[in-house]
């Protein structure tokens, strides 16, 4: 790989295209974690092989469960809800991966050596207090540096059922306490701000385990009930709507093109990024939709669209759109007005300070930008608005998605680009260039 990519023209009119994207990252790292608690050998067709899920993979191996990953599926040989073999100064290093960090460590729970968890400079500098603090209620022990990574998680036999009230909006806690709940003997109670409910549905469609789901209109209530035996099951991973996302921003923001995204996962608590997207005026749709173990499919059709408008958003969509707000910002630079965006202080908390690169990143494209207070965000956008500044692109967190957000910019609405680590697009989305090359953008 080399040092930087430098893109200097947009890219040329595209249609007629159809493109698959490659297995949705949350429901990949759950399948690695959940099948090994299986009873016998369960399979993953469409894995995506990224970084993330590599770093997940190589964690369950060590923990001494099988795993054969193969190009066209991967085979877990899950030994039981209490099957891993913990042993002496174990060390399990997530790499990049927040989801894979804060999950395993629910895993723990009952491991009775200590368990040394660590990860890349990027994931070091992460809250890791948001899973600390629930999972040592049900009796887990931590020794850790300032709730960052590296971290010591040593486990109990005797785990208890907790009642958890989860108020980030977060999936990886609320899952973190959900998967905990299944080493317990009794019911553990969850009452969460809606956040992706990709746990929720693999629990009732896929390892069958007893939960109750209630959404109220604020905040849903969950109950799960421990130590079930979980069967052998196979899962098909659909395509991922965040990888997704840059090439449907692509089109949106280009000339005269059209293209279809087959298969993707529509799940309604990740198509905040689509709703948001048809509110600034375009006319994204979904179609052939279909359930999948309670996962909604679907192919996604989006055409350019010259004409958007600005939006004052409430917060009640960030959730559903959390990884895609670098894009919707680049998309508010195109509406005629000023949008603004509220409550985005957990955009902060990425791999890295997602809320404060994309301000930086808009005034180096000499888009009008200011933070307002509660970490929101007001963008002043132009019609048919393009740039031709030298921006150069420098994150040393190595976040994949400052890299491909900067590569979508630079190819829609124009510029004299030089993105550095290009290597970063690995942990997510390995064949992101592939695609965007086979489109017809022209990049070195
Ligand atoms: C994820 C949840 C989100 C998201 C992350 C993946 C998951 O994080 O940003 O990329 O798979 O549960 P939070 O739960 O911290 O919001």
């Amino acid at each position: 790989m080399p040092e930087f990519i430098s893109i200097k023209k947009k890219i040329d009119s595209f249609k007629g295209k159809s493109i698959f994207i490659p297995g949705d990252k949350s429901l990949s790292i759950r399948f690695i974690l959940l099948s090994s608690l299986a009873n016998g050998k369960c399979t993953a067709y469409n894995l995506l092989n990224s970084e993330d899920v590599v770093s997940a993979i190589k964690i369950i191996k060590k923990l001494g469960i099988k795993i054969i990953n193969k190009k066209s599926r991967c085979e877990v040989y899950g030994k039981g809800l209490y099957g891993f073999k913990y042993k002496k100064n174990l060390i399990l290093n997530a790499g990049n991966s927040g989801t894979t960090a804060r999950l395993i460590c629910s895993l723990l729970i009952d491991t009775h050596y200590p368990i040394k968890i660590t990860g890349d400079n990027s994931l070091s500098k992460r809250d890791m207090a948001r899973i600390i603090k629930p999972l040592k209620l049900f009796g887990a022990k931590f020794r850790d540096n300032n709730n960052k990574l590296p971290i010591f998680i040593k486990g109990t036999k005797f785990t208890k059922p907790i009642n958890y009230t989860e108020n980030l909006g977060s999936a990886q806690c609320k899952s973190a306490v959900m998967i905990a709940g299944l080493k317990t003997l009794g019911v553990t109670k969850i009452k969460s701000l809606p956040s992706r409910n990709h746990t929720e549905l693999m629990f009732k469609n896929v390892l069958r385990v007893p939960i109750k789901i209630k959404k109220k209109k604020k905040y849903d209530l969950i109950e799960v009930k421990g130590k079930n035996k979980i069967k052998p099951f196979n899962y098909n991973i659909p395509g991922d709507i965040s990888s997704a996302s840059f090439f449907i921003v692509l089109t949106l923001l280009s000339k005269n093109s059209q293209l279809r995204l087959k298969n993707i996962n529509i799940n309604p608590s990740r198509v905040g990024i689509v709703k948001i997207l048809n509110m600034m005026g375009a006319n994204i749709k979904f179609l052939n939709k279909k359930k999948y173990n309670g996962e909604l499919i679907g192919d996604i059709f989006v055409k350019s669209k010259n004409k958007l408008k600005a939006i004052n958003l409430n917060s009640s969509l960030n959730s559903s759109a959390i990884d895609e707000f670098l894009l919707i910002f680049l998309v508010a630079s195109r509406c005629e007005g000023c949008s603004s965006f509220v409550k985005l202080a957990e955009l902060n908390k990425k791999e890295s300070k997602r809320l404060d690169w994309g301000i930086k990143i808009l005034k180096m494209m000499n888009v009008k930008v200011t933070k307002t207070k509660n970490n929101g965000i007001k963008i002043s956008g132009k019609k048919n608005f393009q740039t031709n500044k030298k921006v150069v692109i420098k994150n040393y967190l190595k976040d994949h998605r400052i890299f491909m957000v900067s590569t979508i910019a630079a190819l829609s609405i124009g510029g004299n680009w030089k993105i550095y680590n290009p290597d970063s697009f690995k942990t997510s989305f390995p064949n992101f260039l592939k695609i965007l090359i086979s489109l017809g953008a022209k990049i070195k």
